[in-house]
């Protein structure tokens, strides 16, 4: 048996496996959720002008005179996540940020703003999708089961959350557990933009389709971004940082012989942080 069989033998055991597919079957059978928000249309509610009335908000701003009512729009919400995010020079400052951030319906039924986890200062920056139940409940990301099986495979190339930093695309959980709307990615990417420019991570790990689709390539699928290297830039960014794109947790859990294409993709990226 050669290194490589025994890397991947360690590292079936050390994420589990619970299949035993031929590779052809694998092909075969794979129905790949992950890559569903990439082919899906653009959501309409916020492709238009963003001036839904249904959607809406009034609020009151201070003004020298006393107070202003002022409608908001989900477009001009989207306006007002830039001006904020744009104003931020720290991650601590980004995070005060957000938690009082009213734009986003979901923050309306989340029990908690689910802003980051792992060490803010390491050279390795996850981005995920939203977060879940357990997430909701403690505001930490990745604290249920993916990110039981996301540190499983953190640790099968050395790391651990004290070397990695963790985020995702939105930070209030979708009511159900739905995927995050385009308005919602819309609305939370100018943080999370200087969220990855504050961190400057000297890689940005993509966990997911919908970390692929906010931030890289809406136009492909997760099955074609993984597997190479890519490179991030935005508006805050002097530099571009090499990206990679892994399976979801969530999805692995889900179609335990897609860990096989996970594993290599985990090595491409020990190999390229070595
Ligand atoms: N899935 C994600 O994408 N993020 C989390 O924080 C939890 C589950």
């Amino acid at each position: 048996m050669s290194d490589e069989d025994l890397e991947l033998l360690k590292f079936y055991h050390e994420v589990g496996v619970d299949c035993t597919l031929t590779e052809g079957e694998e092909e075969k059978k794979v129905e790949n959720k992950e890559d569903s928000k990439a082919v899906q249309p653009p959501v309409t509610q916020v492709a238009n002008t963003g001036k839904d009335a249904d959607s809406s908000v009034t609020r009151w701003n201070d003004t020298k005179g006393g107070k202003e009512q002022q409608t908001m729009f989900p477009s001009d919400w989207i306006i007002e996540a830039r001006k904020l995010a744009s104003k931020c020079s720290s991650v601590d400052e980004l995070r005060s940020a957000v938690v009082s951030f009213e734009g986003c319906e979901i923050k309306k039924t989340a029990t908690n703003t689910v802003f980051s986890d792992g060490n803010p200062n390491a050279k390795i920056m996850l981005v995920g999708e939203a977060p879940g139940g357990n997430e909701d409940l403690q505001g930490i990301p990745f604290c249920g089961a993916s990110g039981m099986l996301l540190d499983k495979m953190l640790g099968a190339i050395n790391l651990d959350r004290t070397k990695v930093y963790i985020s995702n695309t939105v930070f209030w959980r979708p009511p159900g557990n739905r995927k995050p709307t385009d308005l919602e990615l819309d609305m939370c990417r100018p943080f999370v933009e200087k969220h990855i420019a504050l961190v400057s991570p000297q890689i940005l790990i993509l966990v997911g389709g919908i970390a692929c689709y906010s931030l890289l390539d809406n136009t492909k699928t997760i099955s074609t971004l993984r597997g190479r290297f890519h490179t991030y830039t935005n508006q805050y960014l002097s530099h571009s940082i090499t990206t990679a794109a892994i399976f979801h947790p969530a999805y692995l859990l889900r179609q335990p012989a897609q860990k096989r294409l996970a594993w290599e993709d985990l090595k491409k990226i020990r190999d390229y942080l070595q």
